[in-house]
């Protein structure tokens, strides 16, 4: 099969690279990629945005399945495109992307069908809203509705800051017009964790848990970032709670859509809290994570392929998961300055020319790379990801950072604590 992956980063690396070990493949694509995994996949220039772009290339190229990475051409409509034209592409179709770029609409069908999560008020008026928030007091948590790349969400705990951020989001439009609606919610206290999982708009499949580390400084300290790094399978979601949250959060939401008419297939992502009265859904991303897909997918057994076809095709009651009981730990490298402005174009020093490292059980992921001459550089925030196996998570983060000791570059920053929390 020739497959085109759509995205750039660390995740598509690692949808790459477990791509590449099914038997079924006879030439991965990935548009627009990076020079990483552009060592196993044949990158094509063109943007994620450009879907006839992209669609006439898929064509053009007979591409057997098409499997995109990242949210923005999800909710812009890329599913329906490639459907149309009679291409299998695996992603929710935009209707059902609306998951995650709209946490209004989000949250009202979790209103709506009694799913649990934290208390909300939605405001496109930010009089209305600064008069809530001020009545209500801190803390509380503000988000933009629309997609704001991970950045859209305060959690307040000072009463000017809330309503700086209403003020930054609604009126000078940071977000552009993602910020023009905003929702206020409850901060609801407990342990964070994301679940993901496989569905075809009929059946749900959990996949492994796995948590990621969203702050950027060790402690869980510091801003948020698109997540520093994961650890894979959880200390605290055993089984039973996998269960729990299947059958209270995630197949009641696939059930919610279905009745509204949206069949939905692909990856649910749900951010969860797990709370005193249970886990309650935080958001929805309607995508693979980006660095839990690089814990998860190294421990998957199954061909990658067959599942995305189940989903595709709506047979997934078909497939059991099955997964490599070693523990992964993933440990992100970031560029000086991230989550901010940051740099790029630093010389890394320590990976071989495909880009690798050669230990055995770790796996490099390139998120923002470019090699150039003969010499890899740094090309984004988040620059590589590394990715360990062990038999258990003590040598699994001690296998990680092992690796993480022998790569180097100006300025490169990374948390020291992924997997401590499962110690
Ligand atoms: P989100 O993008 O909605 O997951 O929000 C980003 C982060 O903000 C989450 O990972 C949580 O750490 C935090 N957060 C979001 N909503 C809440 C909430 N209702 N209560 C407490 N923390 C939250
Ligand atoms: N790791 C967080 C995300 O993929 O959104």
């Amino acid at each position: 099969m020739k497959v085109l992956v759509i995205g750039s980063g660390g995740r598509e690396h690692g949808i790459v690279w477990k791509l590449a070990q099914s038997s079924q493949i006879e030439q991965i694509y990935c548009a627009p990629g990076n020079d990483g995994l552009g060592m196993t996949a044949r990158v094509v220039p063109i943007k994620v945005e450009d879907l006839e772009g992209l669609l006439n290339w898929a064509i053009g190229h007979e591409i057997d399945l098409t499997i995109v990475g990242p949210e923005v051409p999800l909710s812009l409509g890329i599913v329906d495109l490639f459907t149309e034209a009679g291409l299998k592409i695996f992603g929710p179709d935009r209707s059902a992307a609306m998951l995650e770029g709209s946490k209004a609409f989000a949250k009202d069908l979790l209103d709506k069908y009694n799913i649990p999560t934290a208390s909300y008020k939605i405001f496109t008026d930010p009089v209305e809203a600064k008069k809530y928030i001020t009545e209500q007091g801190v803390p509380l948590v503000i988000k933009a509705d629309g997609l704001a790349a991970g950045k859209g969400v305060l959690v307040a705990t000072e009463l000017n800051e809330a309503l700086q951020a209403v003020e930054e989001m609604m009126e000078q439009q940071v977000f552009g017009s993602a910020g023009s609606r905003i929702v206020v919610e409850e901060f609801l206290q407990g342990v964070e964790m994301s679940l993901l999982a496989l569905t075809d708009g009929h059946t749900v499949l959990p996949m492994t848990p796995a948590h990621d580390h969203k702050t950027v400084f060790d402690g869980d300290q510091g801003p948020n970032t698109g997540g520093m790094g994961v650890f894979s399978p959880s200390h605290l979601v055993d089984e039973e709670m996998v269960e729990k949250i299947k059958e209270t959060i995630l197949q009641p939401t696939i059930d919610a859509l279905k009745a509204e008419g949206i069949i939905y297939k692909g990856v649910l992502y749900a951010g969860l809290m797990l709370t005193e009265s249970g886990p309650k859904v935080l958001e929805f991303n309607v995508r693979f994570g980006d660095p839990e897909t690089q814990a998860v997918l190294p421990r998957l057994e199954n061909d990658l392929i067959d599942l995305c076809l189940a989903v595709v095709d709506e047979r997934l009651d078909e497939i059991r998961l099955s997964w490599n009981p070693q523990k992964a730990v993933t440990v992100i490298l970031a560029s000086g300055g991230y989550p901010l402005a940051y740099e790029k174009g630093k010389e890394i020093r320590g990976l071989d020319s495909t880009g690798q490292l050669d230990t055995e059980d770790v796996i490099i992921f390139h998120a923002g790379t470019r090699f150039v001459d003969g010499q890899w550089l740094t090309n984004g925030g988040r620059v590589l990801a590394v990715t360990a196996l062990g038999k258990d998570f003590a040598q699994a983060q001690k296998l990680a950072y092992q690796a993480v000791e022998r790569i180097e570059f100006a300025n490169m920053h990374y948390r020291q604590d992924i997997g401590s929390k499962a110690l």
